[in-house]
């Protein structure tokens, strides 16, 4: 399979990324997808907001905008799969080119601004994955997102909440994309409290008597140490589920060849992962470890992601690391947690959450 990518991968990267993007889906799609033989580790599997998730490592929101490809992700060994941004109405996002590769630092620079063909395909592609005979294990979650003309983001969210919520595993708010305007501003405190307030009412309602799917909020990686403190108190406060941290940075590191870094958008790849494990290890920390968080930002290994699952991370996510590494990611992955387990003597991944704010000797187990 390592051999087909590394065949495939040549033709990929000649192609402008977002038509390499498109056929990849595509071939996900027609089923041609080598798949890797699935791992099954009891010591992978954990329970979160009582979903089962068969192991750490899920594809991020991006990747599957249009909820097209819910299954191939899944038998690719990712435990669970975002798909979204979903926005209510269809929209075209940014003009193109809006997608940029640094392939040298393995980086990605997109500023799509949400392009999806709108909630009524998402949804029907969402319903053919539920009736799929044998659907792969694993859990999916929806990303929701506001249209780029909707002056009442709460609105938009609203109406994705009432359509979703009793359809997803779990669903992310969106209001860290840096290239959708206004978005992020959505993260002040008062705003965000009450738009939260809001929407957590309107998922209440949606439900009836039943439980609410877990709602997370997705926050960017450039807040102020100030800003997390703000953010984290609003979080406890509304009693929103969990938090997905972090989506791309506008920051630019100087490493960075300059013809790449000067396009503007959302950094991804390894340039983020340090910003990002350490905006988990503030949130565990500021939440006192209430609330799970998915960590997302530069992972493309095992080592990466037991790093901010030690950070205080309970799951992890990837986009950048996929493209660079390939269809076998997450099935090498799971393979490469478990050897850093196995290094610290832990029975299951959960043992390691947190692991850091506890003793700084890698012996989780012990101090878990
Ligand atoms: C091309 C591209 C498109 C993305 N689109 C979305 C999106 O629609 N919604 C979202 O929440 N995050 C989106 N992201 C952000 C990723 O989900 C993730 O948070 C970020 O890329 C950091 O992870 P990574 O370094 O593993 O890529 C996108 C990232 C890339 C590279």
């Amino acid at each position: 399979m390592l051999g087909l990518y590394k065949l495939a991968r040549p033709v990929l990267f000649k192609l402008e990324p977002e038509k390499a993007h498109r056929m990849t889906l595509k071939i996900m799609k027609s089923g041609l997808m080598p798949v890797p033989p699935r791992i099954k580790a009891s010591e992978l599997e954990q329970q979160i907001w009582g979903l089962t998730f068969p192991n750490p490592v899920g594809l991020a929101a991006g990747f599957d905008k249009n909820a097209e490809v819910i299954g191939p992700a899944l038998s690719l060994g990712f435990g669970f799969t975002e798909v979204g941004t979903v926005t209510p109405r269809p929209q075209a996002g940014n003009p193109p080119p809006r997608v940029f590769r640094d392939v040298k630092s393995q980086s990605i620079i997109n500023r799509m601004g949400f392009p999806n063909e709108g909630l009524r395909v998402f949804e029907e592609n969402f319903e053919r994955f539920k009736h799929e005979e044998v659907p792969p294990p694993g859990v999916v979650g929806i990303n929701i997102g506001m249209n780029k003309d909707q002056k009442d983001p709460a609105a938009d969210y609203i109406t994705l909440i009432k359509h979703f919520a009793k359809k997803a595993d779990y669903l992310t708010v969106n209001i860290s994309s840096p290239n959708t305007p206004g978005l992020r501003n959505l993260q002040d405190e008062d705003t965000l409290r009450a738009l939260l307030k809001q929407l957590i009412a309107s998922l209440n309602n949606a439900v009836g008597e039943y439980p609410p799917p877990p709602l997370l909020v997705k926050l960017a990686p450039d807040l102020t140490e100030e800003q997390q403190e703000q953010i984290a108190g609003v979080l406890l406060e509304t009693g929103v589920s969990g938090i997905v941290l972090t989506n791309t940075t506008v920051a630019r590191p100087e490493s960075l060849p300059q013809a790449f870094r000067s396009h503007p958008g959302g950094l991804s790849g390894p340039h983020l992962r340090k910003a990002s494990t350490q905006i988990i290890r503030n949130f565990y920390r500021l939440t006192k470890g209430k609330l799970p968080i998915i960590g997302v930002g530069g992972v493309s290994n095992g080592r990466h992601a037991y790093e901010k699952i030690r950070a205080g991370a309970s799951l992890v996510q990837l986009y950048t690391g996929l493209v660079y590494r390939g269809p076998e990611v997450a099935h090498l992955m799971c393979q490469e947690l478990m050897a850093c387990m196995r290094k610290d003597g832990l029975s299951n991944i959960s043992r390691a959450i947190g692991a850091d704010h506890r003793n700084n000797n890698g012996g989780a187990e012990s101090a878990a």
